[in-house]
């Protein structure tokens, strides 16, 4: 079965086509933060603008290389030939899979209709999903291993930090989240304190891979992992971002210094990865889950993925992440969750849903 999915809840455009929730033919996403940079966050109204512009060509192209890679030869198409992109796609998609939230309002609404329209227009089943279930999905994407139920995942996405327990295939149960920032949320927070550019976490964690000195004043930046030792699932980001102002405020030197950024960015990184890491294990442990997946912007943290592999071996559980690409946000992860979580909606129903949760 073959599915497009389509994914516009943010200021990411994704179109992919994906066979049986596993195998990515094409997986093609246009990003317009770079427009968003000197904001230090996504600015919700020029998203929808970019997005606006780039839907119909992003989806055209996900169809193109689909079509590539299954090479029926006499039927390679490209750019130019609208109607043969629209003949090969009512010929070989199965259904069409739409985001239809959580998300920014204006962002979701292109992404909706234009699904909605694509699934009358070629008589295909819609089927809706909820942005956090893809980027759960996504470890199952290409992987000859894969995650055994039940398990405990971990979304730490920019809008959301939840855990997540699953019995089986479309069964969520929340058992904890933020009880205030998320995980990405605070990474580009303290990536704007800073002065680093936007989004703030893959820029942490370069500036964090640079601390060389040894000093004694540096290597003693010391943070607070907020919550680590409360007994529930919960998280809380917005003390630690709190504890990196009033840090930079006692020494002004830190903004002016690479050094001491760095030194900051490191110990941040590390506070935020120790209490993700220690609530997921514990919830891996306490619901006797032998496999743990993590999905989300923030799973392509590599400090993330080091510890928590680390931490899943020594209790012998296995850990998945998706591919750094498959981590932010894509089309692909939709296709996937749409495969294994299949609710068609009549495209007449399906309304774009900016709150939606588990
Ligand atoms: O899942 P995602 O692409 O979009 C949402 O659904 O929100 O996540 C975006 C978040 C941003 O906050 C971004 O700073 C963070 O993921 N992120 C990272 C890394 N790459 C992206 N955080 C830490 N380390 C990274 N390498
Ligand atoms: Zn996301």
């Amino acid at each position: 079965m073959k599915i497009l999915g389509i994914e516009t809840t943010c200021d990411e455009t994704g179109a992919a086509v994906v066979k049986d929730g596993r195998l990515v033919l094409s997986n093609i996403t246009a990003s317009s933060a770079n427009l968003h940079e000197k904001y230090g966050g996504v600015v919700p109204e020029v998203a929808a603008r970019e997005q606006i512009k780039v839907i119909i060509p992003v989806i055209e192209e996900a169809l193109i290389k689909a079509s590539q890679i299954l090479n029926s030869k006499h039927e390679i198409l490209n750019k130019s030939q609208k109607s043969k992109i629209q003949n090969w796609a009512k010929k070989n998609i199965d259904a069409i899979a739409i985001s239809h939230g959580p998300g920014l309002i204006g962002s979701l609404l292109i992404g909706v209709e234009t699904a909605k329209s694509l699934a009358l227009a070629w008589e295909k089943p819609l089927i809706g999903v909820n942005h956090l279930v893809g980027h759960i999905y996504a470890n199952w994407i290409s992987l000859d291993n894969k995650p055994k139920f039940p398990l405990i995942a971990l979304i730490v996405s920019g809008g959301h930090t939840d855990l997540i327990l699953m019995r089986k295939h479309g069964d969520f149960k929340l058992i904890g989240t933020t009880l205030d920032d998320s995980a990405g949320e605070a990474f580009d927070k303290v990536a704007r304190l800073l002065g680093l550019g936007y989004p703030g976490g893959p820029e942490i964690e370069r500036l964090a891979s640079q601390i060389r000195s040894t000093k004694s004043e540096i290597r003693n930046i010391k943070l607070p992992r907020p919550m680590i030792a409360s007994k529930d699932f919960n998280f809380s980001f917005s003390g630690l971002k709190t504890a990196v102002v009033n840090l930079v405020h006692s020494d002004e030197a830190i903004v002016h210094s690479k050094q001491k950024k760095s030194a900051v960015a490191d110990e941040f990184q590390k506070a935020v990865v120790d209490v993700l890491v220690k609530k997921t294990i514990d919830a891996a442990q306490k619901f006797d889950c032998n496999s743990i997946v993590v999905g989300g912007g923030v799973a392509a943290n590599t400090l993330l993925r080091s510890q928590m592999a680390d931490a899943a071996t020594r209790i012998s559980r296995k850990v998945f992440f998706p591919s750094k690409t498959l981590s932010v946000d894509n089309g692909a992860m939709i296709a996937a969750a749409a495969f294994f979580v299949n609710k068609k909606i009549d495209p007449l129903e399906l309304q774009a849903d900016p709150g939606l949760h588990f």
